[in-house]
C-alpha cells in the first residue's frame, strides 16, 4: 500500500464512518431515487449528526454507545464487562451482515480510550490493501508507536471484515499479536469465523452475533419514521421487516429507498424498491396449493417467472411465506420439507421452471390429501 495514501490512523470520528460509506456498503446498499414532490420533509432531528441531509440512515442513525445497540443482549453485556475493567482481550465478532458487529467495536473502542480514540485507533476495513505488507508495516508500525493512553488501556487495532484477509496476512499477524500484546489488542469482524485461521483464533476470544428478530427491527425502524417524520402505515413497516431478514442496515436502506422513492411506506412501495416477488402473490399461490388448485398456483408462479424473479429469490419467498401461512400443522411440516427439497436442487444448480413446476405440483398433493373433509 504506498504512504501517500494516507496514514490509517484515525484523524477524525467522522473520518470513520465516512470509510463506511464509501468502502463498506456500496455493495449491499439499495441506490436512493430522488425525492418525490409529495415526499414529506424530514423535520426530526437527528440523533447524531449535524448536517444530515445527504447522510444515508444507516449512518445517521448508527449508534454510538452500548445502550442503543440493538439485540444480541448478552453479547453486548459481555463486551460491556470489557469495557468496565478495560482489559479487553483480543477479539473476534463474527455473524451476518447488518447485525452491529462494527458498530459494536466502534463503541467499546469509544469507551474504552475516550479522547484517546482518534490516536490509539488503527481501522483496516476491506477497502484499505491488507496483504502481508500491511501486516508487517502499518500494523507493526502502529503497535510499536507512543501514544498516551488513559491507565491500564490499549491501543486498539480492528480488522473489520478480516474474513477478506489473505491467509499469508494472517499468518503475518499470528507473531503480531503476541509480540505487542503489553500495548495493542485486535479486535476483528467477519461474517464466519471458519474463515478466521485457527492459530487466530485461538488467541481471541469469539463473540457470535445472532440475526435481529422482527420485533427488534420494528421497533427500530418505528423510532427512525417518528424522527424523520415520514407517513407510514403498519403493513408497510411490516413489509420493510419482511423483506430485511434479520438485517438491520438492510431495513434502513429499504425505508430510506421507500421514502425516497414514494414518500409514505407502504407494502406496494417496499415491494417496488426492493424488487422481491411480492409475498401477497406467494402467499395466494400456496393457499392455491393447500386448497389443491393446481391451475390458479402454476398461473402465479408463471407470471413471477416472466417477471424475472430468480429461482432463488422465488423460494427464499416461498420459504419465508410458508412459514406464517394459515395451514394444519402436519400439511406445513411437508410443505417446508417439499420447499427445503426444491432449495437444495435449486441451489445445486437445476432452477429451472420445471422444478418450480414440480414444487407446485406437491405442494398441491399434499394440499388435496390434508383437505378438511
Ligand atoms: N444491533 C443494531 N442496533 C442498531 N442499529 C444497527 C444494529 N445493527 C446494525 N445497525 C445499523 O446498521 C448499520 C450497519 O451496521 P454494522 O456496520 O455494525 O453491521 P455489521 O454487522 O458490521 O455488518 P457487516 O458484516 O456487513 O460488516 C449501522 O450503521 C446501524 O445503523
Ligand atoms: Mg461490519
Amino acid at each position: 500500500m504506498s504512504g501517500d495514501e494516507g496514514s490509517m490512523i484515525i484523524d477524525d470520528e467522522d473520518d470513520i464512518d465516512d470509510k463506511h460509506k464509501i468502502a463498506k456498503d456500496t455493495k449491499k446498499d439499495v441506490s436512493i431515487a430522488l425525492p418525490t414532490t409529495s415526499a414529506k420533509a424530514a423535520t426530526a432531528a437527528p440523533s447524531h449528526d449535524k448536517d444530515d441531509s445527504n447522510v444515508p440512515w444507516i449512518e445517521k442513525y448508527r449508534p454510538h454507545t452500548f445502550d442503543e445497540i440493538v439485540g444480541n443482549d448478552e453479547t453486548i453485556a459481555r463486551l460491556a464487562i470489557f469495557s468496565q475493567n478495560g482489559n479487553m482481550p483480543n477479539l473476534i465478532l463474527c455473524g451476518p451482515p447488518g447485525v452491529g458487529k462494527t458498530t459494536t467495536i466502534l463503541c467499546l473502542a469509544r469507551i474504552l480510550l475516550g479522547d484517546a480514540f482518534r490516536d490509539a485507533v488503527l481501522e483496516l476495513n476491506a477497502s484499505s490493501d491488507r496483504g502481508i505488507d500491511v501486516v508487517r508495516n502499518k500494523i507493526k508500525l502502529f503497535a510499536q508507536q507512543k501514544t498516551s493512553l488513559p491507565p491500564g488501556r490499549h491501543k486498539i487495532i480492528i480488522l473489520d471484515e478480516a474474513d477478506s484477509m489473505t491467509d499469508g496476512a494472517q499468518q503475518a499477524l499470528r507473531r503480531t499479536m503476541e509480540l505487542y500484546s503489553q500495548t495493542t489488542r485486535f479486535a476483528l469482524a467477519c461474517n464466519t469465523s471458519e474463515k478466521i485461521i485457527p492459530p487466530i483464533q485461538s488467541r481471541c476470544a469469539v463473540i457470535r452475533f445472532g440475526k435481529l428478530s422482527e420485533a427488534q427491527i420494528l421497533a427500530k425502524i418505528n423510532s427512525v419514521c417518528v424522527a424523520e417524520n415520514i407517513n407510514y402505515s403498519d403493513e408497510g413497516l411490516a413489509a420493510i421487516v419482511f423483506t430485511s431478514q434479520g438485517d438491520m442496515r438492510q431495513a434502513l436502506n429499504n425505508l430510506q429507498a421507500t421514502y425516497h422513492g414514494f414518500g409514505t411506506i407502504t407494502p406496494d412501495n417496499v415491494f417496488k424498491v426492493c424488487d422481491e416477488p411480492s409475498p401477497l402473490a406467494v402467499q395466494q399461490m400456496l393457499e392455491n396449493c393447500r386448497d389443491g388448485l393446481i391451475e390458479d398456483a402454476y398461473k402465479t408462479l408463471s407470471d413471477l417467472w416472466k417477471m424475472g424473479y430468480s429461482p432463488e429469490d422465488i423460494i427464499s419467498n416461498i420459504f419465508r411465506v410458508c412459514k406464517n401461512l394459515e395451514l394444519r400443522e402436519h400439511a406445513k411440516l411437508y410443505f417446508l420439507k417439499e420447499i427445503g427439497i426444491t432449495h437444495m436442487r435449486i441451489v445445486e444448480g437445476s432452477g429451472t421452471f420445471l422444478q418450480m413446476t414440480g414444487l407446485i405440483a406437491r405442494l398441491c398433493a399434499i394440499g388435496d390429501k390434508f383437505k378438511k373433509p
